[in-house]
């Protein structure tokens, strides 16, 4: 992952746990209702995607032990993983795309309910995204992927022996022998890029029906993603429409489809207000909707704050129920994959601000949403709109979560690395045994093991106690695939 050039080392500090009492009166473990949505908690666990499902994109009995374990920690919220809303192979990616995924969705809930003993909402985020290819091996590109044009035959012809316009065989065995400064000259941007990083498509590659007719398609897809959610027994629904996905690649300022879903923001926000719509339609007006989008893409050219408060005031104004609100995670400026390797969106600047790790510059990895996040929030509530605004991003301790909500700058706060870390975090503190939370490095570790696809577990636990008799091992058999149990430290009475 990217790291700023300064290479300044944070800690996490926490020296100021509250006692049971002190966390009682606190704002943060407070019930609090806004509209459809009720916690009885201000805490959230933003959707991570751990790796436990399978190839059919089921709920398998790791997905279920992962998020019992979260549960057992009794947050105010959940957000399972962002899931395919198409019926499509997606590797292990959670699936919500066909009525056969329901009963699965259903047990999952379940378990939720039980190790939360019925205090944990539970939310699930649907997902859509393009498709993305691994970077190929440049013989392979040349021979199978590129579509040899009239642009590739007018330039070998004049710069190479290439005579035959017919020989289309010729012309790739060519191709695949220019220098990288020739085949500059000779292929477009997008060619290079299938080349360098892999194919991936975009929002604008409207040449192709299949991108042309998202705006048609997509509200449908996301509500019946939606009716299966409810169908199954979630809290709510978080319409995915941050990071380097379908929807937010529409809000992007890169969007500049001319079909009215592209260009000006009113038309970039559109889709993201159709797709809501839809859903709201189906699921009735009771049943919690909200989104996650970006306070800022992070790269030069892409959506920035006064864009995000621009969303934000009318995904509010068209009635969501919730606002969680992430930063950067783009594809636009991810580092180049090693070849067989896809594109990753969490390689670059824009995915340092995504999840920052210890390793920083002067501002530190922690809270740097937290300004952003109450602009959108402040807008909104100018507007009259009592909308509850999730913030995420470098948020560990009990004296962060409460000051930030005691200066109104979010609603709810998010805690995502620091509950993979901890999932007994919200527990611990409650009770008034916050000393014995395990705080999170911002290492990032786990987020090397999304990258790789592999398994998802936190470097603070995963080689603990392995040989307890209910331990259930990654595939790679070293580490542990969800936290150990906490016991709870005696306290002497004097
Ligand atoms: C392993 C991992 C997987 C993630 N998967 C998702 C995801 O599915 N959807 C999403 O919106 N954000 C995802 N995120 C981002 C987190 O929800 C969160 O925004 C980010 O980690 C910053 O918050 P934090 O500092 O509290 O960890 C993921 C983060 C991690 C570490
Ligand atoms: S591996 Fe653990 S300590 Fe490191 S960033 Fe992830 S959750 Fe935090």
């Amino acid at each position: 992952m990217w790291k700023p050039p300064q290479r300044i080392k944070y800690q996490a500090l926490t020296d100021a746990w509250p006692s049971a009492a002190e966390a009682a009166n606190s704002a943060l473990f407070k019930s609090a209702q806004w509209g459809n949505l009720q916690l009885e908690q201000r805490t959230w666990i933003p959707a991570m995607v751990p790796w436990r499902s399978n190839e059919q994109g089921e709920v398998t009995q790791d997905v279920l032990d992962w998020y019992a374990r979260f549960a057992q920690g009794r947050p105010g919220a959940i957000v399972i993983e962002a899931t395919g809303i198409r019926d499509i192979p997606s590797g292990p990616l959670l699936r919500i795309s066909h009525d056969r995924y329901i009963e699965g969705l259903k047990q999952l809930v379940e378990t939720v309910r039980a190790a939360s003993d019925g205090q944990t909402r539970l939310f699930i985020q649907l997902i859509d995204f393009l498709s993305i290819r691994r970077r190929p091996q440049p013989d392979v590109y040349f021979q199978r992927y590129l579509t040899i044009t009239n642009e590739h035959r007018a330039w070998l012809a004049n710069h190479t022996d290439f005579e035959n316009d017919d020989d289309d065989a010729q012309a790739r065995h060519l191709l695949a022998e220019l220098t990288d400064p020739e085949l500059e000259q000779v292929l477009s941007e997008r060619e290079l890029e299938a080349l360098r990083f892999g194919y991936r498509e975009r929002v604008t590659d409207t040449h192709n029906p299949a991108i042309a007719e998202l705006p048609q398609v997509l509200p449908g897809l996301f509500a019946d993603a939606a009716e299966r959610a409810q169908k199954a027994g979630f809290d709510g629904i978080e319409l995915h429409y941050a990071h380097a996905y379908t929807m937010a690649s529409f809000l992007s300022a890169k969007n500049t489809r001319t079909d009215g879903y592209g260009g000006a923001r009113e038309q970039r926000v559109r889709l993201p207000l159709e797709v809501f719509q839809a859903v709201r339609q189906r699921v009735g007006a009771d049943y919690p909707v909200g989104c996650r989008f970006l306070s800022d893409e992070i790269f030069e050219g892409g959506s920035q704050l006064d864009d995000a408060c621009y969303f934000g005031l009318r995904f509010a104004e068209a009635g969501m129920d919730f606002l969680s609100v992430s930063r950067g995670g783009k594809f636009d400026d991810a580092k180049q994959p090693k070849v067989g390797w896809a594109a990753y969106p969490y390689t670059g600047p824009s995915g340092y601000e995504c999840m920052p790790s210890y390793i920083s510059d002067e501002q530190g990895p922690f809270e740097r949403n937290v300004e952003p996040v109450a602009a959108i929030r402040q807008g909104i509530r100018d507007a009259g709109l009592a909308t509850p605004l999730v913030v995420a991003g470098g948020i560990y301790s009990f004296e962060q979560a409460e000051r930030l909500l005691a200066d109104d700058k979010a609603d709810i706060i998010g805690f995502a690395r620091q509950a993979l870390a901890d999932p007994d975090w919200f527990e611990k503190v409650r009770r008034g045994h916050g000393e014995e939370v395990m705080v999170c490095r911002y290492s990032n570790y786990c987020e090397g093991l999304d990258q790789k696809h592999k398994q998802v577990t936190c470097e603070l636990w995963d080689r603990e106690q392995l040989d307890d008799a209910d331990v259930v091992l990654a595939s790679d058999g070293k580490r542990r695939l969800t936290a150990p149990a906490w016991q709870p430290r005696e306290r002497s009475i004097n």
